[in-house]
């Protein structure tokens, strides 16, 4: 986009959104630049490199990342790039190795990022190359939270935990129910898409609109009950600021309904139900009264849900996305729950997963109907709830209806403000933004 300016018009406080933002290439490059470039991204899971050399794959947007624990034990998150020619390093999704031989001419780095093999280094090189110039490229920033790690690409953004505010007392109710944290089971489940990766993030972080409708099929077919959605006052989605949001605030006497906890299998009911002291404990009564795990979106792409899993909305230009998810569980939980937890969310929330083809299926037409000569002149409208935000007690972010487009409001409004943004110091990080 030539005029930077327009990002910010393309998004209007009043809920009219410019689908020019789902599907045109420069404000696609923009993205990349503005907010993936700068931002605190979703890599990993500590568990996936426990020991000392241990490495999983990841990504930043469109970059390969390579996570990795150096012989040390420190953890460092490089650009699976030679710095040679440009060749991927390890083409494995995860494993243990001391060093990664480039496969085109032999380069070899260590896990800790430094070249420590050229061959022909003598002969072809005769000792000139400065091999300490030549290591692999590391995110400027890394930074855990209760075992979930993020990295950014600049070294003058935010802490992680000021870039996460409010939304960490949120995210304690998947990571910090139980002693001992948790750890992601079995490998990555991925996914193309042919849509444009805010719609999934923006689903992700309070649609609660499109349950009865976009999913009424899954519940028919598997028999399960059709749970009460619209304007059910005991729920709330909640915009917590900084462009994050979620669903899944429960108030009142009906908080702490095994009912809350739909789609799982009674063994997981059970076992939330009778872990339900060891949560209230840790995170205080308030927090226990939520019980089950929230829907969220973490801006700009980082996902959770109860099913249970972590997930990723990686931008592959501005009509695709490579969705990668993780199933976490609670490393205290009995083999029988995490086997519960496993199927659960395979059976749900995984590529073959009958929920998220659902929604698939409504991004990929709302992403190509960005794209055509008449459709593309009509704004997408987010207006529900407008002036309908309220607060309560003891709990941060602000409250919204059960169903609302607040959170959705909030996440284009930080996008364009990261987007127009020339750095960090010009965008708002106070409680209330
Ligand atoms: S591209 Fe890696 S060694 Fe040449
Ligand atoms: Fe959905």
């Amino acid at each position: 986009m030539t005029n930077k300016t327009s990002s910010i018009e393309l998004v209007s406080s009043n809920g009219l959104i410019d689908r020019k933002i789902f599907i045109d290439e420069d404000i696609y490059k923009q993205e990349l630049e503005q907010v993936f470039g700068r931002c605190w991204l979703f890599i990993g899971h500590e568990s996936q490199v426990a020991k000392p050399n241990d490495f999983a794959a990841g990504y930043m947007a469109e970059d390969p990342i390579l996570m990795c624990k150096d012989s040390k034990g420190k953890l460092h998150a490089f650009l699976n790039m030679c710095r040679h020619r440009g060749n991927r390093i390890c083409r494995a999704d995860a494993g243990n190795a001391p060093s990664f031989m480039c496969t085109y001419h032999g380069w070899t780095f260590a896990t800790d990022g430094k070249l420590v093999g050229v061959p022909g280094y003598k002969e072809a090189y005769f000792e000139e190359l400065d091999r300490s110039q030549w290591g692999l490229v590391e995110a400027a920033q890394l930074d855990t939270y209760k075992g979930l790690v993020f990295a950014t690409w600049d070294r003058k953004a935010p802490t992680l935990k000021a870039y996460m505010g409010d939304m960490a007392w949120w995210l304690d109710l998947l990571v910090d129910r139980r002693e001992g944290g948790t750890e992601v089971l079995g490998g990555v489940h991925k996914a193309i898409l042919h849509a444009n990766w805010k719609f999934g993030a923006d689903n992700f972080s309070g649609d609660v609109y499109h349950f009865p409708i976009t999913h009424a099929s899954n519940f028919v077919t598997y028999g399960r009950r059709m749970p009460v959605f619209l304007g059910d006052r005991t729920r709330y989605t909640v915009n917590p600021g900084k462009g994050h949001g979620l669903m899944g605030a429960y108030v009142g006497p009906e908080a702490v309904n095994p009912s809350h906890f739909v789609n799982k299998s009674s063994v997981i009911r059970d076992y939330y139900m009778q872990t339900m002291p060891e949560l209230e404990a840790r995170l205080g009564t308030i927090r226990a009264k939520q019980g089950a795990i929230s829907v969220a979106t973490m801006f700009p792409n980082f996902t959770w849900h109860p099913s249970p899993m972590v997930r990723n909305w990686h931008p592959r230009g501005p009509d695709k996305m490579e969705i990668w998810s993780y199933c976490i569980v609670d490393k205290a939980a009995p083999q029988e729950v995490r086997e519960a937890m496993r199927r659960n969310f395979v059976g749900s929330f995984g590529p073959s997963g009958p929920v998220e083809q659902d929604d698939m299926s409504n991004w990929v037409q709302c992403t190509s109907a960005s794209k055509t000569w008449m459709g593309k002149k009509f704004e997408a409208n987010v207006k529900m709830g407008i002036g309908h935000e309220t607060k309560h007690e003891g709990m941060p972010g602000v409250m919204s209806g059960w169903p609302s487009e607040t959170n959705q409001r909030s996440f284009y409004s930080r996008w364009s403000e990261i987007m127009e943004a020339p750095s960090w110091d010009k965008i708002q990080m106070g409680a209330n933004h």
